[in-house]
């Protein structure tokens, strides 16, 4: 066992919301209550067929006696005192709305009205959304960019210490670490600077759950010094889509009860109690089996690595990237292939192993594909995938050509003429883009890739950055957040707040 809170104590290998469930789900309880399925016997015949009784059975609602009512701790509060045991945390909640919850419960909790933060400028859409429920005001730190892979790393402790000078007063940075290319930050000299400020420290590891859990991955931000840590229990271990984990650090400058007021605002009266203990036995697996689970996994992904290097035109990035600006560490976990040599994009390598032999990557660049494991990778699938690469490339390469990739506009921190929550709440009007120069924008637009919002809620549209959109658009990228994915048209405030 391998904790990242090291308390090997012997609780670690017991479930006990997991545990409770089951002992309801099975001894043939008469279900008076919600949901209606009544455990499977009401439900449709077909649906019953395809997800199996067991999940109907143990499909159980909140406030029942032997699982979350009854002597304190009840299984569902042991659940999350183990899964703080094993992160590390002086406080742990269960989500069941991903880690999107905790990003809402975040700004509710630190960014209240009218409180200024520190936002890295690529963070999450589920930030700008906190913002817009918590009415705070965000002073942006840009995150460093890749222009050879076209792809953000993490921010530098230099550019959040500037952006915490430009913004007194700040009750936290918000940071994002690891990326979706598996690049973790310097998370301990950010805590070093945002506590220096004053100012709380609050890491988005949404990509990073595992993290902690085995020497050869990075340490886990809680580790680090970070006061709240959010993980999307999801995305790397074996928890159902739609639960994460929320931590809070033991000796940290957060107060838990603040964010416990703030996760019942943005929680459901009826979480579902399969996502609840799919994290109970997501958190057994990685707290007890995590480190041997993990070495399976790295060595496998390191005899892929090596495989994919020697496919000609192409090769991984990920460990030599780490030193440049925004990037300490980087995922084993995540196989990010340059495949500019071959002359193809990742887009059409990605269209082409689909095709051929039905692979799905999780993430298709103009450079690069991405692939994310499991902690708990199946490994034959992987040692195949070699094959299967080499094979798509061989076939489609065209070694010579290349496209330009087309990066943001240099000036992507562009001031908030108001706040998020008045531009998204306030009464909008459509209008052709051309026409938007100038005006305060109502929507977050994003091109995918790279990722970074090129317009948040609340920023005046430029003609540099109405230009770059329609660049994208036309090179095939996806506009996350436009009401119009064409860009034709766009959301702005109706009256001007400088006209006032
Ligand atoms: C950095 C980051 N934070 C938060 C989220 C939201 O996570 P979830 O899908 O679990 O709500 C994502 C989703 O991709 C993400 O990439």
């Amino acid at each position: 066992m391998a904790a990242a809170g090291d308390v090997p104590d012997g609780r670690q290998p017991t479930a006990p919301y997991l545990d409770a469930l089951v002992a309801y789900g099975f001894r043939g309880v008469t279900r008076f209550h919600v949901p209606g399925h009544k455990g499977g016997p009401g439900a449709d015949p077909g649906l019953l067929h395809a997800i199996g009784e067991s999940a109907f059975r143990l499909d159980v609602p909140q406030d029942t006696a032997g699982i979350d009512v009854g002597p304190s701790p009840t299984p569902y509060e042991l659940a999350e005192q183990l899964a703080a045991e094993a992160y590390g945390a002086r406080r742990s909640w269960f989500l069941t709305n991903g880690a999107t919850q905790g990003n809402h419960a975040l700004c509710l909790a630190l960014a209240p009205l009218g409180t200024a933060v520190v936002l890295q400028r690529n963070a999450h859409a589920s930030m700008i959304d906190g913002l817009v429920l918590s009415g705070g005001l965000p002073a942006f730190v840009s995150p460093e960019y890749d222009r050879e892979l076209g792809l953000a790393h993490g921010v530098t402790p230099e550019a959040v210490a500037a952006a915490l000078a430009r913004t007194p007063g700040a009750a936290a940075v918000f940071v994002v670490s690891p990326t979706y290319y598996g690049i973790a930050a310097d998370v301990a000299e950010l805590a070093r600077v945002a506590h220096d400020a004053g100012a709380a420290l609050v890491v988005d590891q949404a990509w990073g759950p595992h993290f902690g859990f085995h020497g050869g991955v990075p340490q886990s931000a809680l580790a680090l010094g970070a006061d709240a840590v959010l993980t999307s229990t999801h995305k790397i271990v074996g928890s159902l889509a739609q639960s994460a984990m929320l931590h809070v650090a033991r000796d940290g400058l957060i107060d838990p009860d603040r964010i416990a007021r703030a996760i019942r605002l943005v929680r459901s009266t009826s979480p579902s109690s399969l996502l609840l203990a799919s994290l109970d036995g997501a958190r057994r697996q990685l707290a007890v089996h995590g480190e041997a689970l993990l070495s399976e996994t790295i060595a496998a992904a390191a005899r892929t690595r090596t495989a994919i290097d020697a496919v000609p035109g192409c090769s991984v990035v990920g460990e030599e990237l780490v030193g440049a600006p925004g990037a300490a560490a980087s995922d084993p976990l995540r196989i990010v292939i340059d495949v500019r040599g071959t002359g193809c994009s990742g887009y059409e390598v990605a269209a082409a192993l689909k095709a051929a032999y039905d692979i799905h990557p999780e993430l298709a660049t103009q450079a690069t594909l991405v692939l994310v494991l499991g902690a708990a990778q199946p490994v034959g699938a992987l040692e195949r995938f070699a094959h299967d690469f080499a094979e798509t490339i061989a076939r489609v390469a065209r070694p010579g050509a290349r496209e330009a990739i087309l990066p943001p506009p240099a000036e992507l921190q562009q001031q908030l003429a108001v706040a998020p929550r008045d531009a998204f709440l306030g009464a909008a009007e459509v209008v052709e883009v051309d026409a938007a120069v100038g005006r305060v924008s109502c929507e977050a637009i994003a091109g995918y890739p790279p990722g970074i919002p090129a317009l948040l809620p609340g920023e005046r549209v430029t003609a540099e950055v109405v230009a770059y959109l329609r660049e994208l658009v036309a090179s095939g990228a996806r506009l996350h957040g436009a009401s119009d994915p064409t860009f034709e048209t766009i959301n702005v405030l109706r009256s001007d707040p400088a006209a006032r």
